[in-house]
């Protein structure tokens, strides 16, 4: 097939091709991934779809994991651009590609770099923990990076005395401070999606489904938090679900997790909880779901949209991506 970047796609971020008339998508892009030396790595949030032909299926933290470790040529990280910047940090030397270049985060769209600089000058002293939901240039001006499923121990592996900085999920950095004790200092930043939740449909479904469990994404607002009774990463309320002897769940976060949670307890009751402004049942990121079949298969055909960091970015953002990694693994996390 041609390697020729059409100008029209490049203006759209990804390819706006037709998959071929009659053929098998899904064995497709086995065979195109087989033929490569590409894996496919997903995010819980992305189509069920995708996450059922995905070679590995994780939360940010797995997922970096994963690519730090992968013996392939190709990564297509179906996810954000953020997940497939960190793939590319970690492996510098491999060919990351993401489906299509839009799909950005609102979370890590809210620290812009230049921001986030002044802010770190404006407090001397202190050490800069950042969300993995963040650019390269501001992992860049990071000591260590934090995903939710580690951001606890992360925080707690610092020494008391010792001032921080956590960006930019002012939510996340609230709970952390709350349950560490701490008081760092937070950049004021949210995700759209896990903002919008809604306290009063949350109470009135619990009142609803009162042996139900609910399940709490860290990145929603406090009021939320409060309701909870599991707080965790994607990972965390999963392996609570599946591990768990309840029926019926709650589930505040990205509605897209609920397709591994429905897969693997298939006689459990998983209900999503709406936004605020719900027309619908669920609560969609948007951006994830800019994932498809299709621009999967057209960008293993065409090797392209691909995501590059400058050098001296990433030689300053992976030394806060591997002290993260080296600190998970002797947690064991
Ligand atoms: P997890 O690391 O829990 O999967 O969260 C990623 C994310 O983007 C949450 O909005
Ligand atoms: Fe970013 Fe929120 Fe989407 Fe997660 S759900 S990728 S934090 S916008």
């Amino acid at each position: 097939m041609s390697t020729k970047i059409k100008s029209s796609w490049k203006k759209l971020g990804y390819i706006d091709e037709p998959v071929p008339e009659g053929i098998d998508l899904k064995a497709e892009i086995r065979r195109l991934c087989q033929e490569k030396n590409a894996i496919i790595l997903a995010h819980y949030y992305t189509d069920g779809a995708l996450q059922d032909i995905a070679d590995f299926v994780g939360d940010s933290l797995a997922l970096a994991q994963q690519a730090a470790k992968t013996k392939a040529d190709i990564i297509v990280m179906c996810g954000v651009h953020f997940m497939a910047e960190t793939n590319k940090i970690l492996c510098p030397d491999k060919l990351v590609l993401i489906p299509d270049l839009n799909a950005s985060c609102s979370l890590a769209e809210s620290c812009p770099a230049e921001e986030f600089e002044a802010f770190v000058k404006a407090h001397p002293g202190h050490k800069v923990i950042s969300y993995v939901n963040t650019s390269a240039s501001t992992k860049a001006l990071t000591d260590v990076v934090v995903t939710s499923g580690n951001a606890q121990q992360i925080v707690e592996s610092f020494p008391k005395e010792q001032p921080l900085i956590f960006g930019p999920d002012k939510n996340l950095g609230s709970y952390i401070n709350a349950i560490t004790g701490r008081q760092m200092v937070l950049w004021d930043g949210a995700c759209h999606v896990h903002e919008r939740f809604s306290v009063e449909k949350l109470i009135e479904l619990k009142r609803e489904h009162p042996q139900a469990k609910v399940l709490v994404h860290p990145e929603c607002r406090g009021a939320i938090v409060k309701l909870a009774d599991v707080v965790g990463s994607t990972a965390k309320l999963l392996k609570f679900a599946q591990q768990s002897d309840d029926q019926t769940f709650l589930v505040v976060t990205e509605s897209g997790i609920l397709h591994q949670m429905q897969k693997s307890c298939p006689s459990k009751t998983f209900i999503p909880v709406p936004p605020d402004d719900a027309t619908c049942a669920c609560n969609e990121c948007s951006f994830m779901k800019l994932m498809s079949l299709q621009k999967v298969y057209n960008t293993l055909c065409y090797e392209w949209p691909s995501v590059n960091v400058p050098a001296d970015i990433a030689k300053r953002a992976v030394k806060s991506i591997d002290r993260m990694l080296e600190i998970s693994e002797k947690l064991g996390l």
